[in-house]
């Protein structure tokens, strides 16, 4: 459960996090920048297909940066009515060299028909991403990842859910409790802040998030809009 010390901590976090993706910025467009000039110049393939890549991954971490930003300025939320299905495609995108290297099958079941609803891009992004990084890891190697979109009706609500499953490692009844916490991970690199970000962002949105899982067979999380009840500024 939150306390006091967890709340401070992440205020700190959130505070550091938008000082440092501000001093990040200039160095990157600088590092984007070289690049491109780089890639003008006389080269042959190979090397033109590795600089795209350090363009695509520079242009990845701007991306996050602007998204830290927004996030600590996100008084002002600027949400609109959009697809779901996009941001997941786009999320897909940005996933699939680290797929392919891991091998890992993302295969995506995408409901056309379902209508827009409010979110604020980059930080749905940042959700998606934050779901399928966790995917992968509990897969660490060879395993798929199942990301869907759909209508459903539950509770007599008519709902838009995002569900993003994995064949990984699952998450045992004792952690089941543990996993929204702050600072709670069980990686060697992690922060345990991924999910209360998720949670954080959804929240904004009036989306909520669930999941279920079952230890070595996988999860399931899902994301649920309710179009009846999101985005609506009172
Ligand atoms: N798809 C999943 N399968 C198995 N366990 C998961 C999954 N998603 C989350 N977890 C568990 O929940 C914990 C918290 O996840 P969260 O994303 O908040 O932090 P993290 O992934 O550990 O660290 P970070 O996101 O900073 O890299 C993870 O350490 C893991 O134990
Ligand atoms: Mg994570």
């Amino acid at each position: 459960m939150h306390n006091k010390v967890q709340d401070n901590k992440l205020q700190i976090l959130g505070k550091l996090a938008a000082s440092l993706a501000h001093e990040i910025r200039n160095p990157l467009s600088a590092i984007k920048l070289n690049l491109e000039f780089v890639k003008m110049s006389e080269i042959n393939d190979e090397v033109r297909e590795s600089i795209n890549s350090c363009i695509e991954a520079a242009k990845r971490i701007q991306n996050l940066i602007e998204t830290t930003l927004d996030f600590s300025r996100s008084s002002i939320n600027d949400c609109v009515p959009q697809s779901l299905n996009d941001v997941t495609v786009l999320a897909i995108e940005i996933m699939s060299t680290r797929a392919k290297v891991l091998n890992i099958s993302v295969i995506d079941s995408l409901d056309y028909t379902i209508p827009s609803v409010y979110f604020n891009k980059n930080q749905m992004l940042q959700v998606v991403l934050n779901l399928m990084t966790n995917a992968f890891e509990a897969i660490e190697k060879n395993g798929t990842v199942y990301i869907k979109t759909y209508s459903e009706k539950l509770d007599g609500n008519q709902l838009i859910t995002l569900e993003v499953e994995d064949t990984g490692k699952g998450i045992s009844e004792e952690n089941k409790e543990k996993i929204f916490n702050d600072f709670y991970t069980n990686k060697k690199h992690g922060t345990g802040l991924g999910l209360s970000v998720c949670k954080m962002i959804l929240d904004g949105f009036n989306a909520s998030m669930t999941f279920e899982s079952q230890l070595n067979k996988g999860t399931r999380f899902f994301v649920r809009f309710n179009p009846n009840n999101n985005g609506v500024t009172e």
